[in-house]
Order: C-alpha cells, then sequence, then structure tokens
C-alpha cells in the first residue's frame, strides 16, 4: 500500500486545487503544460504548499519519467550515482525527463559544478582516476528539464538563478481552497466530514495542504474515539493538537 500522503497527492491538474496564478488558465505553467513543452524551472514556496506535487502532475501531464535528488542529502555519492544511471544509460534515455531538485538553494558546489554544463549543453564532465593518471571525460546525456523546489529563493546562487528563465511562487492557500482539499482527501480516507467541520480543519491549518491533511488524520481519530466519528466542527474545537508544530 502507498504511504498516505502519496495516496492523497493529486495526479492531474484538473484534481489540483489552487495556486491558479500559476496553473489557472492563461497562467505561466499552465500555458508551458497546454504547450507540451517546459523549459527548466524554480518553484519557490513555504514547505508544505505542494511544490513536489505540481513537478509531478507536470511529468504525469507531459508523460516524461521523473527523477528525484535532494540537493540537502545529495552528495557527490548520489552524483556519482546520477552518472551511473546515465552511463547505464536508463537515466535520461527517454525523451526530456524530469529532473526534480528539492531545497536545490543548498546544493553543493561540486554539484552544482556537474549540472550547469549538464544543463546548458546536456554532457556531463566526470573525473577518472586520481593524481597525474586523473583525466576528465565527458559523457553525453539526452536532454532533461530541471525543476528545482526551494523555500528560500534569495539563497539561490546567482549562478543558479541566471540558468532559470521561470521563478515560480507558490502561494499559501486560502481557506475555501484548503476546505476544498480537505473534502478531497476526507473522500479518499472515508472519513465523514461536514462542511463546517472541514472549514475549521482549513482554518487551522495555516495555508498549508500537508498540515491540513495531518489534522484531517488526527481529528478523524479523534471523532472515531470520542464520537461517532464523524468531523464536524465541534469536534474539531474539541480537539486541541499535541503541540502547534505537530498540528
Ligand atoms: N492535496 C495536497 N495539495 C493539494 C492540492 N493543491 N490540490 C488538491 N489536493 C491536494
Amino acid at each position: 500500500m502507498q504511504p498516505l500522503a502519496e495516496r492523497l497527492r493529486p495526479r492531474t491538474l484538473d484534481e489540483y486545487i489552487g495556486q491558479k496564478h500559476l496553473v489557472g488558465p492563461g497562467a505561466i505553467l499552465r500555458k508551458m503544460i497546454d504547450a507540451g513543452r517546459i523549459s527548466s524551472f524554480i518553484l519557490w514556496g513555504p514547505p508544505g504548499v505542494g511544490k513536489t506535487t505540481l513537478a509531478q502532475i507536470i511529468a504525469n501531464k507531459l508523460e516524461t519519467p521523473f527523477y528525484t535528488l535532494s540537493a540537502v542529502t545529495s552528495g557527490v555519492k548520489d552524483v556519482r550515482e546520477v552518472i551511473d544511471r546515465a552511463k547505464s544509460n536508463r537515466f535520461f534515455s527517454q525523451s526530456s525527463p524530469i529532473l526534480f531538485i528539492d531545497e536545490i538553494h543548498r546544493l553543493s558546489p561540486v554539484v552544482e559544478e556537474i549540472l550547469y554544463p549538464a544543463l546548458e549543453d546536456f554532457q556531463i564532465d566526470i573525473m577518472i582516476g586520481e593524481g597525474p593518471a586523473a583525466r576528465s571525460i565527458k559523457l553525453d546525456l539526452k536532454p532533461f528539464t530541471l525543476i528545482g523546489a526551494t523555500t528560500r529563493a534569495g539563497m539561490l546562487t546567482n549562478p543558479l538563478r541566471a540558468r532559470f528563465g521561470i521563478v515560480a511562487q507558490l502561494q499559501f492557500y486560502s481557506n475555501e481552497d484548503l476546505a476544498k482539499i480537505v473534502k478531497r482527501s476526507a473522500k479518499l480516507l472515508n472519513v465523514q466530514i461536514d462542511e463546517d467541520g472541514a472549514f475549521e480543519v482549513a482554518r487551522r491549518s495555516r495555508g498549508t495542504p500537508r498540515i491540513a491533511n495531518r489534522l484531517l488524520r488526527r481529528v478523524r481519530d479523534y471523532a472515531q474515539v470520542k464520537y461517532d466519528g464523524v468531523v464536524t466542527r465541534e469536534v474539531c474545537l474539541l480537539y486541541t493538537s499535541p503541540s502547534p508544530r505537530d498540528a
């Protein structure tokens, strides 16, 4: 069974709620998606507002493979892995796959240096051997699109920022949109919830779907133990989250 968060993720733009300034009719990402071609770009926004989700939806829509790399945990080892995949031709082998790098502002300089030429001329330089015997070889890659996600656009290095045409900023969700998300998630989880209950969960979720979905599950558990299992406004008001950070 898929992890819960995965099951709740919308898979298509039709299912995706909010961020209309980016994916609504005529908006910038929507235009690129409709044209069937996207250029590399940055998704900027606070944690939990759906950067990864949106990138995955784009990959689904364009029917291209989707690879992720975390800039936080990825070091030289992961770069080597990317290279290995490139060599074995599994990676970058289909048409214009999407490489998604989370927290791209934390990318190590070593990785950045490998990435730039890869992005620009679809080649990666790797060093083989050590000392005087070391030599550099170039590997050709097929074109790929890089989607970088960041919570801190101000921390992108200038060369990195300069390589992306668009910095798309995701915004916090309105309570109305969050309530829609909560109702959608409740349906997927077979949770009974009424309008007021959904709105109350939304109101307590600080504009963030990840928080709303987590709170929904907590309140559902509470409703099941203490009440008849239906999430209502009253149940939400009686439920006090363990700590604001966990809400
Ligand atoms: N679940 C999490 N984020 C969502 C969104 N933007 N639209 C629909 N469901 C979601």
